[in-house]
Formats: structure tokens, sequence, C-alpha cells
């Protein structure tokens, strides 16, 4: 990637609904227990969100966004929504984002990578902004996970949680922003990890609904096993590429999937556990949402010019690494 013009983040904001669904009221629901919830996956509790759909927490999260950068969201020429559970199949929901937030201005399209959604959603907003074609472009992450759960499996009720992110990309002349990506898809995935039904191939019947295959399911340790090895050999080809060795990095932006998905992650890219950022004990994995939701609560922490290092897996299989420099001091 060449650097001219680049794409910096230049704000963030974040929601998360007021309800938490802790590990105790888990295990009330199915044969699970606190402790091995947090030896497992390192999650203590999740948020819920009730009788809403997706676009108010990306409403919220775009809102936190403007209040902090003290933006007018008639300047905002695009806004991306990376998510897997749209408010409805068609009418994009980030359409009526962006209505909702008074970016009358923009226009908005949604984003569909599963637990990439964000990261392959940070590239798009970047060339936008790096090629000149726009100025302002605002990526959300947001995803309603407990719509699509199925709260008598627990192999997957313990994991997901609801929120929303947002990042505002803008123009930059100093040589920072995102650097450089290396992403990768491979459609073994689908075996793995999928809603079976309410796409075209297996469209929403009363035979579907019955068997439970609108909700999602997954085989954890196959996932498992391929989100450490890829995202840490994206991470670390990219580190190569760049000449960036592990005390170059001083943030490490992992998906929030499984705690210790994320320090086997870490530890094979060779960066130190002091680097790598969680939040996974208290939202759980919030899919497209993981990667702003770790931003905004740790957007203190990071100065002008710091090299922070992302990295992503889910569905299909999507995943990869992008290497970006951070662009303001709080
Ligand atoms: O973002 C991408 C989306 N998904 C992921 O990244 C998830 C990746 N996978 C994982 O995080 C883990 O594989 C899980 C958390 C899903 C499961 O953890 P694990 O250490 O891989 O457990 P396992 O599937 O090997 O199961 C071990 C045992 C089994 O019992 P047996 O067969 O040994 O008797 C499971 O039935 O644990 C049992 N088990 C549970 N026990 C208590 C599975 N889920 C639970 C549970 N509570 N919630």
């Amino acid at each position: 990637m060449t650097i001219g013009r680049t794409a910096a983040i230049t704000a963030v904001g974040a929601y998360v609904p007021d309800q938490v669904l802790s590990n105790t009221d888990l295990e009330q629901m199915v044969d699970t227990s606190d402790d091995w919830i947090r030896s497992r996956t390192g999650i203590s509790e999740r948020r819920m969100l009730k009788d809403k759909p997706t676009s108010f927490m990306a409403i919220q999260a775009a809102k936190s966004l403007i209040e902090r950068s003290s933006i007018d969201p008639k300047t905002i020429d695009l806004v991306l929504v990376s998510t897997s559970t749209p408010d409805m199949i068609i009418a994009a929901t980030a359409a009526h984002v962006a209505t909702e937030i008074g970016a009358t201005a923009a226009f908005g399209y949604d984003l569909q990578a599963a637990c990439s959604g964000f990261l392959y959603g940070m590239s798009t907003a970047a060339a936008y902004v790096s090629s000149g074609r726009y100025q302002r472009v605002l990526l959300i992450g947001a995803d309603k996970m407990s719509s699509i759960i199925d709260y008598k499996d627990r192999t997957t009720c313990i994991i997901f949680g609801d929120g929303a992110g947002a990042a505002l990309f803008e123009p930059n002349d100093e040589g920072i922003g995102l650097m450089d990506e290396h992403f990768r898809s491979d459609g073994i995935g689908r075996d793995h990890l999928y809603i079976e039904a309410g796409g075209s191939m297996l469209p929403a019947s009363s035979e579907t609904v019955s068997n439970g295959q609108h909700f999602l399911r997954q085989d954890g340790k196959t996932v498992f096993k391929f989100a450490v090895s890829n995202m840490s050999e994206a991470t670390t080809k990219l580190m190569e590429r760049n000449d960036l060795a592990s005390e170059d990095i001083d943030f490490f932006v992992p998906h929030q999937a499984n705690q210790r998905i994320i320090d086997a992650t870490a530890q094979r890219a060779g960066i130190k556990p002091e680097k790598v950022l969680s939040n996974i004990s208290s939202y759980g994995n919030t899919t497209a949402a993981t990667l702003p939701l770790i931003l905004s609560d740790f957007e203190d922490r990071f100065q002008k010019g710091d090299n922070i290092m992302f990295a992503a897996f889910g569905g299909g299989f999507t995943w990869g690494a992008a290497w970006l420099k951070w662009a303001y001091n709080t």
C-alpha cells in the first residue's frame, strides 16, 4: 500500500445495552457453570438488547461519536454498517441509521463478513477516503446476536452478546491512519459456522422454524483452531511485510471471540500480553462490534502515532489483520 493520502480514524463511539446476562443467569437456562464459562472463554457477562433492532444500537454508537467529536452529521458522506443481524433482509440498515443520525447528505449500505465485518469495513472506508472519493466515512459495527442465538444451546449461548461501535475515517497527510492489511477467506468455513435457513438456499418455512434452523450453529473446536492459526498467520505476515518487530506494536486489538483464542493468537504472533487489549469479560463476542468496542473502551490509552495491530476471524471463513497508526491524543 503506498503512503500518500491516507485515511485515519479521527473519532470513535460505542453503545451497549444496559441489560446484563451473567454467567449465573445462564446457569438457570442451560447445563453450564460460571466456572466453566470463565475458564473456557474468559467471559463473565454479556449485554442483551430487548424489543429493539440492531439499528438502535448503531444509532446510539454513531450519536456518541458525533457528540464526542462535535462533527456536523450533514458533513458525513457515507455510512457503512457491518452486521450479520440487519434489521431486515431487505432495506439496508445503514440507510435507516444515516437518516436517524441526521446524515442527510450521506448514502449508506451494509457489509456482511460475520466477525470480520468491521475489519473488512475498515479497508472499505479507508479506500473511499484515501482515493479522494469521499471525505468522511462513518463505519459502524453492530450486532444483536441475541436475535439469532438458541438459548437452549450451551455451546453458543454462553459466548455471544449485543453491542455496537463506530469509527470515523477522514483524510490524513501526515502518513498516519490505515497503513496496510492482509485479508483472506475460505469457503470451507460455511460447514462449521452458519445459520442454515432464512437465506436463498433454505427459505424460511414452518419446518425450518420448528427445526431451529434460524439459529447460529458452530463446531466450536474447529472454529477455535482455524481462528488461532489464521489470525496469528495474518498478523505475522503483516508484521514481516512492514518490518514491524513485536516491540514496534503498541497495542494488539484482536476480535473478542474467546480469551483463549486471543491469548494463543498473540503468543504465536510474538506480541507481549501487556499489549493485548481485551474486554470480552464484560461483553462476550459481539461479532462486528468487538473491534470498535475495544477502540472506544481504550481510546484514552492511545497516543498519536501508536502502532495498532488488528486481527479478526469469522464465519465464511473470513479473516485478516490490519495495521493502523493512531491519529490523535484524547
Ligand atoms: O468469532 C467466531 C465465532 N466463534 C468462536 O470463535 C468460537 C470458537 N470456539 C470456542 O470458543 C470454544 O470451542 C467453545 C467455547 C465453543 C467450547 O470450548 P472448548 O474448550 O472447545 O470445549 P469443547 O467443545 O471441546 O467441549 C468440552 C466439553 C464437552 O463435554 P465432553 O464431551 O467432554 O463431555 C462439551 O459438551 O465441554 C462441554 N461443554 C460445556 N460444558 C459446560 C460445551 N459447552 C459447555 C458449556 N458449559 N457451556
